[in-house]
């Protein structure tokens, strides 16, 4: 089972709108994919379930009130659930941190994860108690960046923590690759910028980019990826083609 964060402490680079599309993405390709908000904001949550949702979440877990699947609610397509999260979450960071082995309540809470192929988990934009936890419970991190001057913003010190993860809490963790969002070709320095991100990371920028487009501010509005009202959009394909480039890789590896 792969189990993969999604991260950057740079806030608004596209890491819910890709944790979305992606996971419907993986989905549509036939894989069973549970989708975790670990940010107390909850954008996820709101973006598929709306205001209220009055059900199960990430708290619950975290707390051993609910087992997965009672949280899990389904989404579309078929085959992909999320665990919503609650403004809940935002006190249980701060309680969590008083107590022993705080970095592992989510490896402990996602360890059983029967019926599911994929794991991803949205984390919020900062290298805090959920974001550290998600490290600890993934086998690998995926990195979006944006297509901007400030796309390697901060990068240091988020590839400082994984590798401080790595040595200590969890020696599987991997990066899984760094994805670039919200390209733009009216932006003519967006070739350059792309170069430069392949300058320091190489192999392990992944080949599809992601364009910015308006369609992906309509899918909180409807509640739904960008693959269940638009399948024929630029956006849901690269989110497809990146699914695709994804699990090109690990069968590579096999
Ligand atoms: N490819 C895209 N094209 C156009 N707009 C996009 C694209 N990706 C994301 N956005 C928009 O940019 C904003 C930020 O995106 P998103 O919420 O996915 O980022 P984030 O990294 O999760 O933010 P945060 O750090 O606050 O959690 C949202 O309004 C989203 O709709
Ligand atoms: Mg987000």
């Amino acid at each position: 089972m792969r189990k993969i964060a999604i991260a950057n402490q740079r806030p608004g680079v596209g890491k819910t709108t890709t944790a979305i599309n992606l996971a419907a993405s993986f989905a549509f390709l036939g894989k069973r994919v549970l989708l975790v908000d670990a940010d107390p904001q909850g954008g996820l949550t709101k973006s598929l379930l709306h205001d209220g949702y009055k059900g199960r979440t990430l708290y619950d877990v975290l707390q051993g009130i609910s087992g997965v699947d009672d949280a899990a609610v389904p989404a579309e397509p078929r085959g992909f659930y999320i665990i919503p999260s609650s403004s809940e979450l935002q006190g249980l960071e701060v309680e969590l941190r008083s107590q022993k082995g705080w970095e592992r309540r989510f490896k402990d809470a996602f360890k059983k994860l029967e019926g599911f192929d994929i794991l991803l988990i949205d984390s919020p934009p900062t290298l805090s108690t959920m974001t550290v936890n998600s490290f600890v419970a993934a086998n690998s991190v995926l990195i979006p960046l944006q297509c901007d001057y400030f796309a390697l913003e901060g990068l240091p010190q988020l590839l400082k923590t994984i590798k401080l993860i790595k040595s200590s809490l969890n020696p599987m963790l991997e990066i899984e690759g760094f994805v670039i969002t919200m390209y733009d070709r009216r932006f003519r320095f967006a070739p350059n910028i792309v170069s430069e991100i392949k300058k320091y990371f190489d192999e392990k920028v992944f080949e599809t980019t992601i364009p910015r487009s308006v369609r992906f501010l309509e899918s909180p509005v409807l509640g739904k990826p960008l693959l269940s009202f638009a399948p024929d959009s630029k956006g849901a394909r690269r989110y497809v083609d990146l699914a695709r480039e994804m699990m090109g890789k690990w069968e590579a590896v096999l």
